[in-house]
């Protein structure tokens, strides 16, 4: 159980409880059992495998985040400045006339800094400390400083990256800049692909964008992506290319399909821990979808040991540019 939503629950429950409201709004919405005595919650999680959680305890979900009014908002907030940020704005917009807005995160992101930015938007604040997380919770008065909302309001839009013409907005990886390690991959992108691809954990479209340039002959590609903010994106940054498909898709639990090449750039930050079995789920993936003769390019922290995963899935590979941080892969597979 993420100890965020258990410490954010404890506001229901404690000394002086808020009461169950009947109509609630989750942004970032994770089940939890106590959730079988609300009436009225509504939840919206952007993270595909997170989604599937709430959506097996039984819980209303909603893809977009709704519009209208709710006495209660519920918030996880990501982990960046302005994504947290942004979901105060998110759910201060959503709140009934004397509502409540009631949020948590654990300390290692700064619990405390956004506990103080929340306040000064509120002016009263209270907080519960437990479970290395803070919860904190505010209840509209009309006091409120709707210019400091407005101004995070602003964070939930899509913005450029300087210099591009690649849309993005915060929360989704590489929001601010294009990610070094997939500028490596592009820059030794061929540009004879052809066939069917996919693009693993594709983000924001840039792998996808690239190679569709470069590549005429490519016929098809899928670009799988767990986060729908991301994949929102990439459908505004590919747009009018009629060979790509979308899939809001967990990479861990395979492909639909089967490739004649695969490109990717694996997550393997989750928080502030490093996730390595994650990086080597996405090889496992690629190695199950790669047709015969079909060929991976992969790039990764240098550190990181994907060798052996990629023979074990039955493909010989190259390493065929490196630099200080970055290694890029190419694998094929023989059998
Ligand atoms: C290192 S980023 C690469 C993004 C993009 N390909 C690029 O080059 O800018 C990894 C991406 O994988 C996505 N991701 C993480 N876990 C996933 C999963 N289980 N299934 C599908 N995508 C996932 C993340 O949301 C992120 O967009």
């Amino acid at each position: 159980m993420n100890p965020a939503l258990e410490t954010l629950l404890l506001a229901f429950s404690g000394s002086d409880p808020l009461p169950v409201p009947d109509r609630a709004l989750f942004i970032g919405a994770e089940p939890h059992p106590d959730f079988a005595t609300w009436p009225g919650l509504t939840g919206w999680q952007p993270i595909k495998h997170r989604a599937e959680g709430w959506d097996k305890a039984g819980l209303t979900r909603v893809d977009d985040l709704p519009e209208g009014r709710w006495p209660v908002v519920l918030v996880l907030p990501g982990k960046s400045r302005d994504e947290v940020l942004a979901s105060f704005a998110m759910a201060r917009a959503r709140l009934e006339p004397g509502g409540t807005l009631v949020a948590a995160m654990p300390n290692t992101i700064g619990a405390g800094r956004f506990e103080k930015n929340l306040a000064k938007a509120t002016g009263s604040i209270r907080s519960i400390q437990k479970n290395k997380c803070r919860a904190f919770y505010a209840t509209e008065d009309g006091s409120w400083d709707e210019t400091l909302f407005a101004e995070w309001y602003e964070l939930t839009l899509s913005h450029q990256i300087p210099g591009t013409d690649y849309t993005t907005r915060a929360g989704i990886f590489s929001s601010e800049h294009i990610d070094p390690g997939s500028k490596m991959l592009v820059d030794h992108l061929p540009g004879n692909l052809s066939g069917r691809v996919a693009d693993l954990g594709g983000g924001w479209g840039f792998l996808s964008a690239e190679a569709l340039r470069r590549s005429p002959k490519i016929k098809e590609l899928d670009l799988f992506e767990s986060d729908a903010r991301a994949l929102d994106c990439a459908r505004l940054n590919l747009t009018g290319d009629a060979r790509v498909s979308y899939h809001w898709h967990d990479v861990v639990n395979g492909l639909p399909g089967s490739y004649d090449v695969i490109l990717m750039n694996p997550p393997f930050h989750t928080g502030h821990a490093t996730r390595i079995d994650l990086g080597k789920a996405f090889i496992k993936t690629a190695a199950a979808s790669l047709r015969r003769g079909g060929v991976l390019y992969l790039v990764a922290n240098r550190q990181l040991p994907y060798e052996a995963v990629l023979e074990e899935g039955g493909l010989t590979f190259r390493r065929v540019a490196e630099d200080k941080t970055y290694k890029l892969i190419i694998a094929e597979k023989r059998g």
